[in-house]
């Protein structure tokens, strides 16, 4: 059954004073999704704190409920009953995954142990994302897909005898990586997943937080990481962080803004996921990071952002994984920076909720910024100011429209977003956090 979204909601921003203040961003979506998934394999209660209340995690919640294990919130912390590895319930109807890819992929290898068959849906922008690259090794390892089917909607039949596999990721994906461990852990013997590039590991250490037998080998570039099957998880206490992809927003924001000092409490900074703070730091940007610790199993900081002059810097194609989500910021940074900055290796933005490659092109263009793209390499060419007075069209990606909000900041002339509506799939907070810090939005121009 396809999902319909409410009617287009554009809005614009606008030009601002100094944006200032302490603040603390929701939790992490990928560490969320896991989180509930976790709990649900366990037996007995795992309690999530900082869960991220957005639109993704909650489907993830409501699948995970169709499947026999319902999640509720108590107070301010989230319980969940696990019902033990290969405990999930042939569910009545389909899935409803909504936008998310992490939820829909991850949640395939969840299923995959499991003698149960499942629809699964999603809305339009999921519904064009490929899905083969999931179900290719959850095939080889026994799971079958209806009519071969590689796009949403479709219907897969897990086995509770699967076989493990010895897998090579053909793309640097924590969501492929994660939804074949995921399979793994309910698949008698071990099941390896073999990397090239580094991708976020919060699968790998949840995993071992609910007490999974997994193990990590890094040799000349090259990790191999495998998981024991039959893992007898046990429900536990989890701390989600502040998401570092959501904190980049107000983070980009406060450097483009003059005048901005701005400080992020709370942020996840496992090395897998801050690409862009290093970016961002070798642009000439004031970014600081302060207070490390660790909570939860993850390296935690408050990050620091004051108004900075920027320079275009190159980005190797090296760094993407553990900035992939941030490159629509970037493009709207480097736009504010002096000189070109190219960024390479972005193959995998095309398969995003929308094709951010192409998307965040044009959303520079209608805003008179000059970038081109060269195959798989976006260059901007920054002229440390924007004149603005665009309309961007975000195509169902949440990420289009917040990256483009925050270009408005410090253009010169507002710029408008197309549809508001999908930043509820990620961080429903952001205009009121944004507002509270000094940013203005208004109606958007015709
Ligand atoms: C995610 C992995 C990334 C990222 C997505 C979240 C995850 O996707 O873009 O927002 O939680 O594993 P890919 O694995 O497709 O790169």
């Amino acid at each position: 059954m396809p999902v319909t979204h409410p009617p287009p909601a554009p809005l614009a921003s606008q030009s601002t004073g100094p944006l200032r203040g302490h603040v603390r961003v929701p939790g992490d979506k990928s560490i969320s999704h896991r989180a509930l998934m976790l709990g649900a394999l366990a037996s007995g209660r795992t309690r999530i704190r900082g869960l991220l209340e957005a639109e993704d995690v909650i489907n993830t919640a409501r699948a995970l409920t169709t499947l026999g294990v319902p999640a509720r919130k108590a107070g301010d912390t989230w319980e969940i009953l696990g019902r033990g590895t290969g405990g999930l319930a042939q569910p009545e109807g389909p899935l409803d995954f909504g936008n998310s890819g992490t939820g829909t992929r991850l949640m395939m290898g969840v299923i995959a142990p499991h003698d149960i068959t499942v629809a699964m849906t999603g809305d339009a922008s999921l519904s064009q994302r490929p899905m083969g690259r999931v179900l290719d090794p959850l095939k080889r390892m026994g799971l079958e897909v209806e009519d071969d089917a590689d796009r949403l909607p479709l219907t897969i039949r897990g086995s509770a005898r699967l076989t493990p596999i010895v897998y090579e990721l053909p793309v640097p994906s924590a969501q492929l990586k994660s939804a074949i461990l995921l399979a793994g852990a309910g698949t008698a013997g071990e099941t390896t997943v073999i990397e090239r590039a580094a991708t976020r590991d919060h699968t790998e250490r949840m995993l071992r937080h609910f007490g999974a037998e997994v193990s990590t080998v890094a040799d000349n570039g090259v990790t191999r990481i495998t998981i024991r099957g039959e893992a007898e998880l046990e429900g536990r206490e989890v701390t989600v962080p502040g998401d570092p992809s959501s904190a980049a927003f107000l983070i980009a924001a406060a450097l483009i803004v003059p005048g901005s000092d701005l400080t992020i409490e709370g942020v996840l900074v496992n090395p897998t996921r801050t690409g862009l703070y290093t970016t961002l730091q070798e642009m000439g940007g004031d970014v600081t990071f302060l207070n490390a610790r660790e909570e939860g199993g993850e390296p935690v900081a408050d990050i620091r952002a004051r108004f900075s002059k920027l320079s275009g810097v190159s980005v190797p194609a090296a760094r993407a994984p553990s900035m992939i989500d941030e490159y629509p910021m970037l493009a709207v940074v480097a736009a504010f920076a002096h000189g070109a900055t190219r960024m390479d290796g972005l193959a995998e933005l095309k398969v995003k909720e929308s094709d951010r490659l192409a998307a965040t092109a044009a959303g520079l263009a209608a805003n008179g910024v000059r970038a081109e793209v060269e195959g798989d390499t976006l260059i901007v060419h920054g002229r440390g100011g924007v004149a603005g007075g665009g309309l961007v069209a975000t195509h169902l990606d949440h990420r289009m429209a917040m990256s483009f909000l925050v270009m408005g900041l410090a253009s010169e002339r507002p710029v408008t977003v197309d549809d508001t509506a999908m930043i509820a799939t990620s961080f429903p907070e952001f205009r009121p956090l944004m507002e509270r810090i000094g940013a203005r939005f208004g109606e958007a121009a015709a």
